[in-house]
Formats: structure tokens, sequence, C-alpha cells
């Protein structure tokens, strides 16, 4: 039989204790809500009230029950208010003193029985376990943030954590409708450990201003699918939490340079600029706790100016190759009504590219999203082509041929005997350096980088990539060509992986270094990613999409420029592609697709 839980405490009502609280007494469980003082409580309970009055607002909780919710919550200052609970939540602040002591505070004033939890993200559980006479009965709940939204718990045992204490607080986790797994006590456990270094990584590029804030959070929103862009995400988890994790996890998981703390975090944070909660952080807020962005002094002007830094006219496009890419982007350029020159190595792949072309846009017009005749005037508007020549009096190129830099070189070359000044000229390129091929010709100025998503006609996203010698016409008119297609634009510099395969495939790499490290499964590291932070896949998954020999070659790509020894392809990885394990692609990869 597992324990009843009738009354449960709640000590900080910050960030998450607020949400905990609400999590609790949504599910008929009395909450005794502590704070540090009056002022603070207030706080915490005009956060209460705020989240379950825009809940009532959008129809997902009855009044009745936002009052029922509410009258179950007792308000109060100071720990001794705590005595008869049946288990206390903590959520203050992440140091390990401050934790310590009131773990040894609450050992004197609770019930013998009661299970004393923290809400920790990275420190170490036995660690605040130790400053109690009963350890046993000391266990991590790992909320996540929102408490109330996200379904994932994490529970953490220490090694001395009684097993009766775990499944009762599994039980629990199932009472409040959340998807727990449970593991050991490791610093920042499954979702903190794959995340933060990620989080650290993306502020490191606004650090050094290789994409603008809007432009790093929009790509991995459209690029990856998430909820939210990193540096929002630093600003709902609040920066000085976010500091205090990376710094213990940097120095509790063995000095990951990855995780040590990025270096404007720490100022922002000595300037109060702390995200959500203090109104600002990196984007600005309405008001202090307010989710609501209102411009400030660094949002970009809305497009439309972009003829206004010297965009040039496009109208006739040439697209070569006959690859996947090349096939959605001829696709894209011509419902966005430009003019298409596609050129490829012959009649024949001409004719297929044709045919894939024609048969999507007939998709679209079976699914209602595109009429016959706008079908037919896309058609109508491209010229199919063998011979390069015919690019002479094209606007744009945008070149989409195999990935080989030196395929890619020996075309810009041609491009620029054949093309007319002015010309704007675009690699599809995922992972060569744009510079190489704009050095390929005589016109560096002209060349960038536009990297479409697969598949072009559907992926929201453009990464406009600038070289040292790409001029701020072409950067310009490369955001005004995006724009026109119904893409978003987002520029950034021309290093490996651009933004998002730099964010995303050391993140994916690190999964599989957890699992190979057998601290958790593919299943439950899948979950924690999908419930706890909202990914549409878990890294299991979208490896075994991906491909695992694709994954690879991207992670040895960044690896070799950026050197980062965390950057290092996990052997597991190379194991798996070594054994012919590539995904669903050869029917096997993390997982077996043959009889699914
Ligand atoms: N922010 C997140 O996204 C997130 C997610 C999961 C877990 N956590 C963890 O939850 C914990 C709390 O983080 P947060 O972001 O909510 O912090 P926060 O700064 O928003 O809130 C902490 C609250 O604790 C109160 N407090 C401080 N000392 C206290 C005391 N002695 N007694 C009672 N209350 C006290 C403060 O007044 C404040 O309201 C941390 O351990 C953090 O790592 C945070």
């Amino acid at each position: 039989m597992a324990r009843e839980f009738t009354s449960v405490g709640v000590v900080g009502l910050g960030t998450m204790g607020a949400g905990i609280v609400e999590v609790f007494a949504r599910n008929g469980i009395d909450v005794v809500a502590v704070e540090i003082s009056a002022a603070a409580v207030e706080r915490g309970r005009a956060t209460l009230t705020g989240s379950t009055d825009r809940a009532v607002a959008k129809g997902k909780l009855a009044e009745a029950d936002r009052d029922a919710l509410l009258s179950r919550v007792d308000f109060q200052v100071g720990l001794d208010a705590l005595h008869s609970v049946d288990l206390v939540v903590e959520a203050v602040p992440e140091h390990l003193d401050l934790k310590q002591r009131i773990f040894a505070e609450l050992d004197r004033v609770c019930k013998p029985e009661a299970i004393l939890a923290t809400n920790t993200s990275s420190l170490s559980v036995t660690e605040i376990s130790v400053a109690t006479t009963r350890p046993n009965q000391v266990i991590g709940i790992h909320f996540f943030n929102p408490a109330p939204v996200m379904k994932l718990v994490e529970v953490v045992r220490t090694v001395v954590t009684s097993a009766d204490v775990v499944a009762d607080v599994e039980a629990l986790c199932e009472r409040l409708g959340k998807v727990d797994v449970t593991i050991n006590d490791r610093a920042g456990f499954i979702a903190n450990a794959l995340l933060f270094g990620y989080l650290n990584h993306a502020v490191s590029m606004f650090e050094a201003r290789y994409a603008t804030r809007e432009d790093i959070d929009a790509a991995m929103k459209l690029g990856c699918g998430l909820p939210m862009g990193p540096l929002a995400l630093m600003d709902l988890i609040g920066l000085d939490t976010a500091y205090e994790i990376l710094d213990t996890m940097y120095r509790r998981g063995g000095r990951d340079r990855r995780h040590a703390p990025v270096p404007l975090i720490k100022q922002m944070v000595t300037a109060g600029l702390l995200g959500r909660k203090s109104g600002r952080g990196f984007y600005t807020y309405e008001r202090p706790g307010s989710p609501k962005v209102v411009p400030d002094e660094h949002t970009p002007v809305a497009t439309g100016a972009a003829l206004a830094d010297g965009a040039r006219a496009i109208a006739k496009v040439g697209v070569v190759g006959s690859g996947t890419m090349a096939t959605g982007i001829i696709e894209v350029f011509a419902k966005a009504g430009y003019e298409v020159i596609s050129v490829t190595r012959g009649a024949e792949k001409s004719a297929k590219v044709c045919e894939t072309v024609k048969t999507s846009l007939n998709k679209g017009v079976v699914r209602g999203k595109l009429s016959e005749a706008d079908r037919d005037a896309a058609l109508g508007r491209v010229t199919w082509s063998a011979t390069l020549e015919h690019l002479a009096d094209v606007d744009l190129v945008v070149e989409a041929v195999v990935e080989e830099l030196s395929v890619k070189k020996a075309l810009f070359a041609s491009l620029d005997e054949i093309c007319k000044p002015g010309v704007v000229l675009a690699t599809t390129t995922s992972s060569l350096p744009v510079i190489d091929v704009a050095m390929a010709t005589q016109r560096p100025a002209d060349v960038v980088g536009l990297h479409f998503f697969n598949p072009a006609p559907i992926m929201p996203l453009v990464e406009i990539v600038q070289t040292i010698r790409t001029s701020t016409e072409t950067t310009a008119t490369a955001r005004a060509v995006c724009a026109a297609l119904g893409k978003t634009g987002v520029v950034c510099g021309d290093r490996s992986g651009f933004i998002v395969n730099a964010l995303l495939f050391p993140y994916l790499n690190d999964a599989v270094k957890m699992l190979e490290a057998s601290y958790s499964t593919a299943d439950d590291i899948d979950h924690a990613m999908k419930l706890g932070c909202g990914y549409p896949m878990g890294p299991f998954e979208l490896l075994d999409v991906v491909g695992l020999d694709v994954s690879l070659a991207i992670q040895r790509e960044l690896y070799l420029e950026l050197r980062e020894p965390g950057f290092a392809p996990a052997p597991l990885l190379e194991h798996l592609v070594t054994a012919g394990y590539l995904g669903r692609k050869s029917g096997r990869g993390f997982r077996d697709h043959t009889n699914r």
C-alpha cells in the first residue's frame, strides 16, 4: 500500500515553488506554502492567483475549481508551519549551503515519518540529505518549468533513499498526472545534463555576436520544432538559477568546459537582468513576471526595411542541382512567383526533377493548398536546362549540388565566368565553409550561404550564412528573398553547423554518451526531453530519423573545426555506424524499425 499524502509543504514560492503548489492543490492535496517573509509570501500568492486566473480565462479550469484549489493553500512565513505535513518539497535558490540549512531545520520541525524532497536541478541530493538525521527519507523530486504544464518529473534516489520512499513518491507523481523517470543522483539528472550545455552554447553565440537573439531563437524553434528558443528559455528559467545550475554542473560533472557559465550570464545576473522574473533578461518583458515580450532597443525593425539596406531586385533565379534539396528549392521559388532556370547535368535528370516538382505541386492541389491555375503558373515559370551558360542573366543562383568542396568550388568558378555582374551566388551547403566556395570566384562579396532545411517546401527556416567577405547588400538581398519566399531567414556567421546543427548535434551526441554510460535508457531519455522540455521528438527518435551516419559526420565536422573536447563523437555512435545501424533508413538504429 502506497503512503497517503494528504498534506504537503512547499518551501520557496519563486519560479518553481509557486507552480509546484498549484500542481498539488489542483490534485486535491492540502498545501502549506512557506516563504521567507510576508512580502515573499505575497509574491508567491500573486503568482499562484495569476496562473490560476489565466487557466480560468483560457477555459482550462472552472471558477469553482480555482476557488477550491486556492482554499487548499495555507500561506505561511517560516518553516515551523510544516510540523504536520507528510511531504515537503523544497524549492529555494540553487545553493548547497542554503539547502543544507533548510533540510537540517526541516528535519527538526517535521514529523519523523515525513519525506523531505528537494527540487534541485543540479546539486547533489545525497549532500543535501546528509544534513538531516533521515537521509533514507530524502529524495529529489525535480519538476519542470512551468510545473503545472510540463508532464515530466525526475525522481532522484540516492544510494540511501529507501525503496518504499521511492515507490511512494512514484505513486504520488502518477496521482499528480505526471510521468516520472527514476534515476540516480548525478549532476543535471537527465534533462538538464542534456539541456544546459546547449543553452550555454547558445548564449556564447549571442555573446560573440554570431547571430542576434531573435535569430538564434527562431532558428531552434523553426529548424527543430522546439517550443521556445534557448535565450527565451534562459529568461524563463531565470539567469541566476541557470548560472547556479551551470556552475554546479561544471564542478560536479567532470569540469566539462561547455558547462562553464558564459561570462555574459554572470554579468547579466550582477546587473539584475534575471529574465522574466525581473522583467528583463535577454528580452524585455511588459513587467516583472510577465511572459509578454515588449520591443526594446535591440528589437530589429520590421522587414521591408530590408530593401532600404541596398537589397538587389531579384526576378530570375537559377537553381543548380537535381537532388532532394534542389528539387524542393525549385518548387519554393516557382510558387513564390520567381522565374526559375533549373540546371542539371542532363536532360534525363531534368525530366526527373520536373516530374518530382509536378508530383509535389499536384499533392498541394489535392490537399486544397494550391489551385490548379497556380500550379500551372508555377510550372510555367520554370525552364529546364542542362547548360550552365543559360544562367548568364539570372539575378540569383542557388547551388544545391553534391556536398563536396571540390565540386562546389569548380561550379562557383564557372558561375563566376558565366553570370552577369551583380548576381548573388548562394550555396546551400550544410557543412562546408562558405568562404571556401566564395574564394573560388572573383566576387566573394556576392557569395552567401542559403541553408534550406529538408523538405524545403515545408520547413519555414533558412539560415543565411555571411562570410567575412559577404557584402551587406548581398545579405540584405538574401533576407529580402527569404521574406518573399514566406520563410524566416536567420543570419549567422560562417562556422561549422551554422546555428541549428551547431546547437542540435552536440546535444544529440551527449544523449548517446549518457546512454553509453548506462545512466538511463533510450526510452527514458526520450521521455525526459519530450515531457520535460516539450521537444517534438526525443534524441534517439531524432537520431534514427536523421540517420546515424549523417549525425556522426556533422558531429565530426563540429569537433574538427572547434576542437572542443566535449564535441568528440560518442564511441557508441561510431560503433553503430560501423555496424551498419544507420537509423530508419537501414531498418535499425537505436531502435529496431523492421517490425514497426
Ligand atoms: N527555474 C527553473 O526553471 C527550475 C526548474 C526546475 C528546478 N529548479 C530548481 O528549483 C529551485 C528553485 O528555483 P527557482 O527558479 O524557483 O528560484 P527562485 O529564485 O525563482 O525562487 C526561490 C524562492 O525561494 C525563496 N526562499 C529563499 N530562501 C528561503 C527560505 N529560507 N525559506 C523559504 N523560502 C526561501 C525566495 O524568496 C524565492 O521566492 C532551485 O533548486 C532550482 O534549481 C528550477
